[in-house]
Parts: C-alpha cells; sequence; structure tokens
C-alpha cells in the first residue's frame, strides 16, 4: 500500500503555489515598506521555552504540542507558533543591543495537535512580525495598521479587525478576582474544560466556543473596565491613532487569546467566511515575556496571519503562471531551432514551452491549449528557411509576423 501524508499535514502543490508566493510576496512588500527584516529561527526548541511563553495552563501546551524526547535525551517541541522562538533568538543574539528598536519578521510552518477541518490543521503556517523595545501606543497602530495594509495589498477587505486590551500585571489580578467571584455562582453550567479553566485561567472561559458557557458567562465582567489608569490611557491613545488614519475596527471585550503572554492591546482579524475558524490573523502586546524569557524587560508587540487561512479567502482567483508562447514543431529537423528560440527568449525572461517528445502538431497544439500559453508558434521548414513565422495570439487567433530571433518576437509577445 502506498504511504500517504501524516492526518493534518498537507502537501501544497503546484496549482496552489502561486496562490502561496503572491500572500508571501505581499507580505514581504509592506512589512520591509514599514522598516521589518526577516529573521529565520529553527522549526524546533526546548520544550521549556513555549512552556515558559504561552503558558503551562494553555490548550496549546497542555494538548496541542507535538513534544518528544530526542536520541540525547531532550525534550524537544515543534514550535506552535513563532513569538517565543524570535523573542529567544532576540535574546540569545543580543539584537537590542544592537538597535533598542527591533522589527522582524518571519515566515514558515507552525504545529498544534487539533482535531484537523477546514482552515485548521496540524502544520500550518503563519507570516508573523514582532517589534520590541516600543512601548508608545504609535507603535501598536502602527503594526495593526501595516496588518491592514497587507490584507488591502492583496485584495481583501472582509477580515475585519476587532481590539481589546488585557491590561497588565497591575490591574489583571483585581480583574481576575472580579471574574472568578462572577464564575463562581455559574460553575455548574460551564462545560468540563471551563471548570477546569476556573482554577487554571478563568479568562479563557469567555472565549469558550461551546453554546452553555457562552450563555453562562453574559454580562461577565470585562477587562476594559477593570484596566488600571496607564493601561486606560494606552488603549485610549492606540484607539485614537488608529481613528487619525481612518482605520476601521471594533472593539471586542470578550476577546482573551489562547496564549498567556499577552498584555494591553490583543487583537484578531476576523472573517464570517472559514466557519468556526474564524480568526485569519491574530496578535497583541506581550511586555513582560522577553524579561520572562531571561531577557532585560524591554517590551513586544506583533502579530502572526495564517497562509492556509488567507489562501482560502482568496477563493477562486486564478494564480498559475502561463507560458507566454508555445513552440510547436513539424518534424524533428525544427527542434533544434526551437530549442535555440526557447533559450534565446528565457534569456529576455519571457516564458516558454515547446514540446520535448516528438507528438503530433495536434497533440502539441492541444498541450499549449491547456497550458493556457498566451501565444503559438509553428515551425516547418518553411519557417526554418524563411527566417520567419507567424505568431498567434491564442485568445483571439490574430497572426503576427516575425523573425526569428529572441529580440524579434520579444517585440510582439510583450
Ligand atoms: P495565534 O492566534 O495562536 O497567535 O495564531 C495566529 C494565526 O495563526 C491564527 O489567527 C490563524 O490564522 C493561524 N492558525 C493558528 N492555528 C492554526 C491551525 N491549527 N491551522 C491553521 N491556521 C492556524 C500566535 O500564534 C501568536 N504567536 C501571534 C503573535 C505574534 N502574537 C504576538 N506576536
Amino acid at each position: 500500500m502506498a504511504i500517504t501524508a501524516i492526518k493534518g499535514f498537507n502537501d501544497i502543490l503546484p496549482e496552489n503555489t502561486g496562490r502561496w508566493q503572491y500572500i508571501e510576496q505581499a507580505a514581504r512588500r509592506v512589512f520591509e515598506l514599514n522598516g521589518f527584516s526577516e529573521i529565520r529561527v529553527p522549526i524546533m526548541e526546548k520544550t521549556e521555552l513555549f512552556c515558559r511563553s504561552i503558558g503551562d495552563a494553555t490548550d496549546i501546551v497542555e494538548k496541542e504540542m507535538y513534544t518528544f524526547t530526542d536520541k540525547g535525551d531532550n525534550s524537544v517541541t515543534l514550535r506552535p507558533e513563532g513569538t517565543a522562538g524570535v523573542m529567544r533568538a532576540l535574546i540569545e543574539h543580543k539584537l537590542y543591543a544592537q538597535d533598542p528598536v527591533t522589527k522582524l519578521y518571519y515566515l514558515g510552518p507552525m504545529f498544534r495537535y487539533e482535531r484537523p477541518q477546514k482552515g485548521r490543521y496540524r502544520q500550518f503556517h503563519q507570516i508573523g512580525a514582532e517589534v520590541t523595545g516600543v512601548n508608545d501606543p504609535l507603535v501598536d497602530a502602527q503594526v495593526l495598521n501595516m496588518l491592514c495594509a497587507f490584507f488591502s495589498e492583496i485584495g481583501l477587505h472582509e477580515p475585519t479587525l476587532q481590539i481589546n486590551s488585557l491590561g497588565c500585571p497591575e490591574c489583571r489580578p483585581a480583574y481576575r478576582a472580579a471574574l472568578l467571584a462572577f464564575l463562581e455562582g455559574r460553575l455548574d453550567q460551564l462545560c468540563a474544560d471551563c471548570r477546569r479553566r476556573f482554577v487554571t485561567n478563568p479568562l479563557r472561559t469567555l472565549d469558550c466556543k461551546v453554546p452553555g458557557c457562552a450563555e453562562a458567562t453574559q454580562g461577565a465582567p470585562a477587562m476594559l473596565d477593570h484596566l488600571c489608569g496607564n493601561c486606560g490611557d494606552h488603549f485610549g491613545s492606540v484607539r485614537h491613532y488608529l481613528d487619525s488614519t481612518g482605520t476601521r475596527y471594533s472593539i471586542n471585550p470578550r476577546m482573551v487569546r489562547g496564549l498567556d503572554y499577552y498584555t494591553r492591546t490583543t487583537f484578531e482579524l476576523v472573517t464570517s467566511q472559514l466557519g468556526s475558524q474564524s480568526a485569519v490573523a491574530a496578535g497583541g502586546r506581550y511586555d513582560g515575556l522577553i524579561s520572562q524569557l531571561g531577557g532585560p524587560a524591554i517590551p513586544g508587540i506583533g502579530f502572526a496571519i495564517g497562509i492556509e487561512r488567507v489562501a482560502l479567502l482568496l477563493g477562486e482567483r486564478d494564480f498559475s503562471r502561463r507560458p507566454d508562447l508555445f513552440i510547436a514543431t513539424m518534424g524533428s529537423g525544427e527542434r533544434f531551432a526551437a530549442f535555440g528560440l526557447m533559450t534565446g527568449l528565457q534569456k529576455l525572461g519571457v516564458r516558454v514551452e515547446m514540446d520535448y517528445e516528438g507528438k503530433s502538431l495536434k497533440s502539441q497544439m492541444r498541450r499549449a491549449d491547456k497550458l493556457g500559453a498566451r501565444y503559438s508558434v509553428v515551425l516547418g521548414e518553411n519557417e526554418i528557411a524563411s527566417g520567419k513565422a507567424s505568431f498567434k495570439l491564442m485568445e483571439t487567433g490574430e497572426q503576427f509576423e516575425a523573425a526569428l530571433t529572441a529580440e524579434a518576437v520579444r517585440q510582439i509577445i510583450r
């Protein structure tokens, strides 16, 4: 029996890679315009890194990590997200010492042992961006505007921005206590997971998808009403900056995020087109994370975009690359001329295909059609003898005569 891929791990086939490259190139353009540089970090890290950053009591760390012991008896984990590894690298290489403000982006595969469904996979891909060293709410707004600019760049206007603030270690404990007091009387209405979260991570009960929990937590106290003065001012300024650039957003006071490192601003870009997998991109501020990982006390903020979800949102659009020209040949004698012309045109940046197998003219023309070639030409003895041929624009059937030199043919094809 043939071996298949692991459940939840997908091949990205040639028919789809054009779409992926389109997304990745747009992200690089937009991020680099904002002064971000690419960083590439390993896809596997010491397990401890994720426990310490994402949090022991999160679904990711509790249930979803690909963790195993390597041959040297070390516990290692395939990265479930990118922020932890990038911050580990920032600390390890003291990148903050070269420039107190770092702006980094990354892309690549992440791994979470979740139940696969449309838009949710066990190996998935993120494009992420992180800024460290700036507390100012201006940078929160810049990061959010950059994320929105990426979606405009690829022509998607659907995902809408939701923002919230999760406060800081100064104001969150009092909020947590208020939430616990509220939940205490409703414990019997919560699902088993949320009853456990009541002890380990009560904020997570607010975004539990189980209908009974959503009902039971209606009217729960909101973090936004419990922010300390500084966090309240910060959130107000972020909104002010967003308003000043006309960025549209809504406030979602129930957004809590599934990773423990967040402080203050958090956000998600959500869509209604992907069923329960509504977040296409998400992120927030993590002012305590770098010191928690053993680095200096510098703040950070960032996001990650789910490439599979963006690819789904792009729908039926055609990203395939069609050849500019298909060269058909009447017989084996013309194949040298065709090969020379193809090589010359490729040097000039023209995409050319030709017959490789000595097929009949009819089958060569069928292939030209199937590949969606813009132009075709048939080379026979007459064409070689005269050094000229007719190039057919496939869509209309119009013919254009040109000499059989790469330069002359390019004039027509451009
Ligand atoms: P996250 O919300 O866990 O945040 O993931 C970000 C995005 O990755 C999601 O909005 C979604 O588009 C995509 N994603 C997550 N899990 C899956 C999956 N199983 N299958 C397909 N796509 C998925 C983070 O990962 C944070 N590191 C973001 C961040 C960066 N915060 C600050 N900086």
